[in-house]
């Protein structure tokens, strides 16, 4: 889903590009820490922000003290890596730009390894990229965290096309939460590996709120800015539209309005009042997509389904047409009351009025309660049936599934793994399907 652009925002550089350029000779790859020389520019907070002045640092004074290491690629050295931007290798494309995979060889003291990454190359002579491509770099050059995608370096440089701006992040395998959840190519994800996935996410917005010097404000959080790695943990990625929260004695940040239709808060939308419970609208969203397997926006449904929240209104947790809305992939195999716990979350993420929305510290904690409550259920099986089995009854025929008598659904999804792995060559077709299999098999083994 592309994004909506409405830029006042200045992300001036006290260097130019051009200036930055040349002062660092872009002809081979090296570590900026020593020279800070990365891009360095004013925080990304707007002149007509509201913080005070004596507020904490910014993040680009925090870059320049202590940046992790980024590599400064040169652009033949990416463009070699990706086989010249290969379309076989492209695997996404956005907004900004196309992501290709790639492979670069680095060295150490214990010789040359093979490191497999993804590129993403800005659209050309786009001052929104250039923008997008020096907030990537500040903010993830300073952030570090488990669930935030790793940003291994980057690369601007003039060529006879233009200016070449790219980033290479460590390849996340799994490609996004949103690849999962809407691409009917990938088997359904189970219900554990939704709460799970949800859970890592919150925890990499907490950090950004609360866990840090400064308050950091995602502004695009969506489920396509959800990446997996090869063992499904989730990672934030797109930090290009990132800003800097307001000061402790204020508010708010006054900003224009950019983000993802479907996922932008009202309130933020409306006043351009920017606050670290703009995310958490997003997030709330983002748990309604996992719920029903839906994307928060879809055309090609009847006109009442088209916006999630709108249609989720009708189904309100305590009622009992509930579980309506839940994906029908899941085919039964998850815990409506945990459901019900989920929904009831979202409703407070998407309180109309932002003060009433939890912090994300608080989402992080409801949702290991609500995990616990699941895996404790699961663990207690046999159980009697409870109330809520009432709408989501078990099909003995599918918890059938691990001796001979295998559920049609557990061959169908193995066939389609099988059809997915011929695309994936030798040793990684091998570890794909173990990976896979074992997804699978814990899918099948989700009970109530
Ligand atoms: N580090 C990565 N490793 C593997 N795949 C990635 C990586 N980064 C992005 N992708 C893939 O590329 C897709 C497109 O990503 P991109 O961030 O360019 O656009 P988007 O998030 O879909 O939309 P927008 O441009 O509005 O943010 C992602 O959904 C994901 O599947
Ligand atoms: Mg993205």
């Amino acid at each position: 889903m592309s994004c909506f652009f409405n830029f006042k925002d200045k992300l001036r550089l006290t260097r130019g590009p051009e200036v930055w350029r040349k002062s660092n000779g872009l002809s081979s790859e090296r570590r900026d820490k020593s020279s800070r020389s990365a891009p360095i520019g004013e925080s990304p907070r707007t002149k007509s922000s509201t913080s005070s002045a004596n507020s904490t640092r910014t993040v680009s004074e925090i870059y320049n003290e202590r940046a992790r290491n980024l590599t400064v690629f040169s652009f033949s050295k990416l463009r070699h890596a990706t086989d010249n931007f290969s379309r076989a290798l492209k695997i996404g494309e956005g907004g900004f730009g196309s992501i290709y995979r790639g492979t670069i060889t680095c060295s150490d003291g214990n010789g040359e390894g093979q490191v497999e990454v993804a590129v993403k190359v800005l659209k050309r002579d786009s001052s929104q990229g250039h923008k997008q491509w020096v907030a990537e770099i500040q903010f993830l050059g300073v952030l570090e965290h488990p669930n935030l995608v790793k940003l291994i370096g980057y690369c601007g440089e003039d060529t006879e096309r233009g200016m070449e701006r790219l980033l290479v992040y460590e390849l996340m395998p799994n490609k996004s939460l949103e690849d999962h959840l809407f691409n009917r190519a990938y088997p359904t994800l189970s219900w554990q590996a939704r709460l799970e996935i949800l859970l890592g996410a919150a925890r990499g917005l907490a950090y950004l709120h609360e866990g840090l010097e400064v308050q950091v404000i995602h502004r695009d959080f969506k489920s396509s800015n959800v990446l997996l790695d090869e063992n499904f943990k989730p990672k934030l990625s797109d930090f290009g539209l990132a800003r800097e929260g307001p000061a402790p004695d204020r508010t708010h940040v006054t900003t224009k309005v950019v983000g993802t239709h479907g996922y932008a808060a009202p309130d933020y939308v409306e006043t351009g009042h920017l606050t670290t419970k703009s995310d958490v609208w997003s997030f709330g969203v983002v748990l309604y997509e996992a719920l029903a397997g839906r994307p928060s926006l879809n055309q090609k449904l009847p006109k009442s389904e088209q916006k999630i929240l709108e249609w989720v209104k009708q189904f309100p947790a305590s009622s009992k047409k509930f579980s309506t809305i839940i994906d029908p992939r899941l085919e039964n195999q998850f815990s409506v009351g945990a459901a019900r716990e989920v929904a009831r979350l979202a409703d407070r993420c998407l309180a109309r009025r932002a003060k009433s929305r939890p912090k994300m510290s608080e989402v992080v904690e409801k949702l290991q309660e609500i995990i616990q409550a699941s895996s404790e259920v699961t663990e207690a099986e046999p159980s009697p049936p409870s109330p809520e089995r009432k709408d989501n009854t078990i099909d003995p025929e599918k918890d059938s599934n691990t001796g001979p008598g295998k559920s049609e659904s557990w061959k169908r999804r193995m066939a389609q793994l099988e059809k997915l792995a011929e695309h994936v060559e030798g040793d990684r077709a091998r570890k794909f399907m173990t990976r896979q299999r074992a997804n699978v098999q814990l899918k099948e083994h989700v009970s109530v």
